[in-house]
């Protein structure tokens, strides 16, 4: 069986529309200090592309979190595998995703960062597959709204490969 990545959005099309969360952004939070807060693997490239928009002071921190289950379903059981570094309490935090799929892994990061008592809680994703959602999630920002299919590059992985494409490819599998 081989593995063959049909692009779904191209380079251009993830680069503008980061620029234009970006934009947005930089007006919802002028004034303020945001502090970014990575959801590693997934969502590192997403958050480089973003913080390189930003123009208001910008901080950043990365947690790992992984869900057990397998490679393209989350199972809601989640393990905090690296914690952040630095307390959140009094920060603005606007959380960086990769996809949004049945909410499960955002809802309980989400609950658990809200018990530190940060000063406001969003959440940034650059996909979301509205159909796949099991859980209820506020999305404060979007990228772009995607079918039901699993899609690779831009940070997103399929068995570890792919998160290094600069675009977003649905991987098909041909006999
Ligand atoms: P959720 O808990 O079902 O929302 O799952 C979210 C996580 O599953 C994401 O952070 C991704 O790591 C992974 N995931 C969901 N859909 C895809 C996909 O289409 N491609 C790659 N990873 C995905
Ligand atoms: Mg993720």
């Amino acid at each position: 069986m081989s593995e063959h990545v049909r692009v779904l959005l191209t380079e251009k099309e993830v680069d503008d529309r980061i620029q234009a969360i970006g934009d947005q952004i930089n007006k919802d939070y002028a004034g303020k200090q945001v502090h970014l807060i990575c959801v590693l693997k997934g969502g590192s490239f997403f958050l480089c592309e973003l913080a390189k928009r930003i123009t208001v002071p910008v901080s950043l921190d990365f947690m790992y979190v992984s869900s057990y289950g397998s490679n393209t379903q989350s199972s809601g059981v989640v393990k905090i595998v690296k914690d952040l570094d630095d307390p959140i309490k009094d920060k603005d935090v606007l959380v960086v995703e990769d996809i949004v799929d049945s909410g499960r892994t955002l809802s309980y990061l989400l609950e658990m960062l809200r018990e530190r008592n940060p000063k406001s809680l969003r959440l940034c994703t650059l996909l979301d597959k509205p159909e796949r959602r099991m859980v209820d999630v506020q999305v404060d920002y979007t990228g772009f709204q995607i079918p039901d299919e699993f899609v690779v590059g831009y940070g997103l992985d399929y068995d570890q490969r792919y998160r290094n494409l600069p675009y977003i490819g649905v991987i098909e599998f041909e006999e």
